[in-house]
């Protein structure tokens, strides 16, 4: 998807580098509100929140654009929510989706007035009995195979999150006791999943599991997964389909309940990968036995998706003059080991000095660098309405040091 056309002459100006240096992040806030705007009105058949999946990129400033649009906050962590709070969430629109964490981190979680999701039969009875009739939303594991890459795929039986179907059973037993109220059922089954029917198949599961809670259910969470498209012939997910057949199915459940119940998603991808852009410089082209390098000043501690989930990524060269004719390149970065970013991907050609793009860097990229090998990690800048603003500072050398206790 293109630059929103608010911020198209600022992005399209190439001067970044100058201003800001190489590698960058840059992230077109009109366009997360405008995929969180498409995603409303994919839902607005029925009455629903949209809890954004902070892990895709918790930059402060996303948070609070998010927030600002009417957007609800999914957390992994507590310090997930915190940022949450700073931003301008309240307590109550946080939801806490833990696995296999302390149980300390939940009690904080409760105490600071996030709704939880559980997965885990141990933690919910011991949470129960310090907290009797403890309002909880339980995570299921639909048994449904759904996602772009095995390492995403998170709904299918030997997946380590969720709980299996008759495990169910202790749940409607400690519910009847009286020692928590299901409030909410959820399901997550994987990221990138473009398959609609994988999704339908999962939300049925949900729906199926949700009955014999029907007194006490608010919500029934359908997860994220939405997939984007990542290059111009890839698929992504009919986000109006399958808005229109969830909402249709949620009305009858609420008419199976007799109640109102509210349609949770909680996408990452969907509303900031396609925001986002990734630039490095290229340093060296380097022919060797049987292929062309193009080495760029960044490798995967910046950028992990295309290493770890073997995901492909538009580039785009911004070149200092256009070439038209196209050459077969390996794409690879500065570390000590493999990191290729594209292998036998036909580029216009590259020379010393130019920009390689890569689109669909908003989500699960900054989020996810590191500093391996002492690099520094890049600044983030935001457009908004045709303005640069940067979100955060280029790391420094100080960076590397903070927290090291080094010898006297
Ligand atoms: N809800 C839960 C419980 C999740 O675990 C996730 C993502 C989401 C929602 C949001 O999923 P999304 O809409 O962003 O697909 N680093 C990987 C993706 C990992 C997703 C982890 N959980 C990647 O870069 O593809």
């Amino acid at each position: 998807m293109d630059v929103s056309d608010k911020n198209k002459i600022l992005f399209h100006q190439h001067s970044w580098g100058s201003s800001y240096g190489y590698p960058l992040f840059i992230y077109d806030g009109n366009r997360i509100q405008m995929q969180f705007d498409r995603l409303s009105k994919a839902l607005s058949g029925h009455n629903h929140e949209i809890y954004y999946a902070c892990k895709a990129n918790s930059n402060l400033y996303i948070l609070q654009l998010l927030a600002r649009k009417g957007a609800r906050l999914d957390v992994v962590s507590v310090n997930e929510g915190k940022l949450g709070e700073m931003a301008g969430f309240s307590t109550e629109h946080i939801h806490f989706t833990p696995n296999g964490v302390h149980l300390d981190e939940c009690r904080e979680a409760i105490d600071r007035g996030y709704s939880i999701s559980l997965d885990h039969i141990p933690s919910i009875r011991h949470l129960a009995k310090e907290r009797p009739g403890l309002p909880l939303c339980i995570r299921i594991n639909p048994a449904v195979q759904a996602g772009g890459h095995e390492k995403i795929s998170v709904g299918h039986k030997a997946s380590k999150f969720g709980l299996a179907i008759d495990q169910m059973k202790e749940i409607a037993k400690l519910q009847e006791s009286g020692a928590i109220r299901v409030i909410g059922m959820h399901i997550h089954t994987g990221s990138d999943i473009s398959d609609v029917q994988a999704i339908k198949k999962g939300a049925q599961v949900l729906l199926e599991q949700a009955k014999p809670f029907s007194e006490s259910i608010e919500y029934l969470d359908f997860g994220g997964g939405f997939k984007v498209s990542y290059y111009d012939e890839d698929q992504s997910t009919d986000i109006e389909g399958i808005g229109h057949w969830l909402t249709n199915k949620i009305k009858a459940f609420e008419d199976f309940c007799g109640h109102s119940v509210r349609l949770v998603v909680e996408p990452g991808k969907f509303l900031v990968s396609e925001a986002g852009y990734f630039l490095a410089e290229v340093t060296q082209i380097k022919q060797t036995y049987n292929t062309q390098f193009v080495h760029l000043n960044t490798g995967f501690n910046h950028f992990i998706r295309p290493m770890y989930y073997e995901a492909n990524h538009k580039i785009e060269v911004w070149g200092k003059g256009t070439k038209s004719h196209l050459k077969k390149y390996n794409i690879v970065g500065y570390l000590c080991e493999t990191d290729t970013f594209a292998s036998d991907r036909y580029l216009p050609e590259v020379e010393v000095g130019d920009i390689l793009v890569f689109h669909n860097a908003g989500a699960y990229s900054y989020s996810m660098a590191s500093q391996y090998n002492q690099r520094l990690r890049p600044a983030e800048i935001l457009m908004l309405d045709g303005k640069a603003i940067l979100i955060r500072e280029r790391e420094v050398f100080d960076d590397l040091l903070r927290k090291q206790i080094p010898l006297d």
